[in-house]
């Protein structure tokens, strides 16, 4: 195991907030985890994981252990008549992933094609577009519990996934008696460290969300091949979606909220082009990029946080990473923002947005 002390952390999250990490470890496999429990005042100190950083915003220097997942290795595990399993690990970059099954001819990820963010971080915020979510195409995954150093596997029910929600987006119950950790929640407490896909056999396309009807019309292509529809998910998100190589960012900063048909009448009423789609429970889920947009924050900015010109739900650092690398927004400045415009939709709407990225 290799420790190091205040390490950079700028390269390391997607919105490029300037901050240093007191110890960072890269986890490159479970012996690294198995030698930080045993490490005299690493295995009590308080930890947080990271991934590819494009779920996080960092509010300043940061004094857990920083425990960087680098667990490498995509391949075939297992066949079904039904599926194929690959197994990936938790450092490799979800794009990556996608595109490397689709060259093996496994389809099923193409959906998802260019999130963000690390295999291991997939399955924390069950991340999903255009149609498809991980947990339709997860089998299970392996994680390491930092409280009693032992690995578990977990399958689809006991990950308790949501919208943009898991059982490791949850803090574990603490008995009062004990003080031991119980219940279901597992943040802060299991590290995932290989997750494991079931790709389908008989891939049938999913092409249900507008702007892939869009590209049908366009193109004249109506059967298209998984490889199609990835090349078409790339080009819509390279549109409308900041890169963020080039502009600091953390996907979606909030989730879409769902309200009751009663409260979305209501909303319909006094905002007839509100953008709402019907769900099977029978609630309705609204469009936070809408509420914001109509809220007026599209191309605003406090400090150098900003709300980007083409989604109003993707807050972005102004800072130009090139010209002044230490410079940019911090993350009080990102949150400064994001509180005003919870505060500007509660106001016209009566929602409250639940943001989607991890604050530290
Ligand atoms: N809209 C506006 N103004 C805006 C932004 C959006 O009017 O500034 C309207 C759009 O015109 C559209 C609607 O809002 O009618 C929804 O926008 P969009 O299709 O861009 O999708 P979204 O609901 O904003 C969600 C996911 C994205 C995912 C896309 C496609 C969440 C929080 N976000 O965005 O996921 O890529 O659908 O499936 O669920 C992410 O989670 O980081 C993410 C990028």
């Amino acid at each position: 195991m290799h420790i190091e002390h205040n390490v950079p952390l700028q390269p390391l999250n997607t919105f490029h907030i300037v901050a240093r990490a007191a110890t960072l470890v890269r986890v490159r496999g479970l012996d690294d985890l198995r030698a930080v429990m045993a490490h005299p005042e690493l295995s009590a100190a308080p930890k947080l994981v990271l991934g590819g950083g494009s779920n996080i915003v960092i509010t300043g220097d940061v004094k857990p252990v920083v425990l960087k997942m680098d667990i490498a290795g995509m391949r075939l595990v297992q066949e079904t008549t039904q599926h194929w399993i690959i197994e990936a690990g938790a450092g490799e970059s979800w794009h990556e992933l996608v595109r490397w099954t689709l060259a093996q001819g496994y389809p099923g990820l193409e959906n998802m094609a260019l999130i963000p963010g690390t295999v291991g971080a997939s399955p924390v915020q069950n991340i999903g577009a255009y149609g498809v979510e991980l947990q339709d195409r997860f089998e299970s995954l392996d994680a390491f519990d930092l409280s009693t150093g032992q690995s578990f596997t977990l399958n689809a029910a006991q990950c308790a996934f949501g919208y943009r929600d898991s059982v490791f987006k949850h803090a574990p119950a603490i008995d009062p008696d004990s003080g031991q950790a119980t219940g279901l929640g597992l943040a802060g407490r299991a590290v995932i460290t290989q997750v494991r896909f079931a790709l389908p056999k008989r891939w049938k396309p999913e092409l249900g969300y507008l702007d892939l009807q869009k590209k049908m019309a366009h193109t004249g292509i109506t059967q298209p091949s998984a490889q199609q529809i990835f090349d078409w998910v790339c080009e819509i998100r390279r549109a409308k979606l900041p890169d963020p190589a080039v502009i600091g960012n953390a996907g979606s900063f909030f989730k879409n909220p769902t309200v009751s048909p009663e409260q979305c009448a209501d909303i319909i009423a006094r905002e007839p082009k509100v953008v709402h789609y019907h769900l099977a429970d029978g609630s309705v889920k609204l469009a936070a990029g809408w509420l914001i947009d109509a809220c007026g924050w599209r191309g605003k900015s406090i400090g150098q946080a900003g709300v980007y010109e083409k989604q109003a739900l993707v807050l972005v650092n102004r800072g130009d990473m090139q010209r002044d690398p230490s410079g940019g927004a911090t993350g009080g400045e990102v949150m400064t923002l994001a509180k005003a415009i919870q505060t500007s939709v509660y106001e016209r709407f009566g929602i409250v947005l639940q943001p989607e990225p991890f604050v530290v």
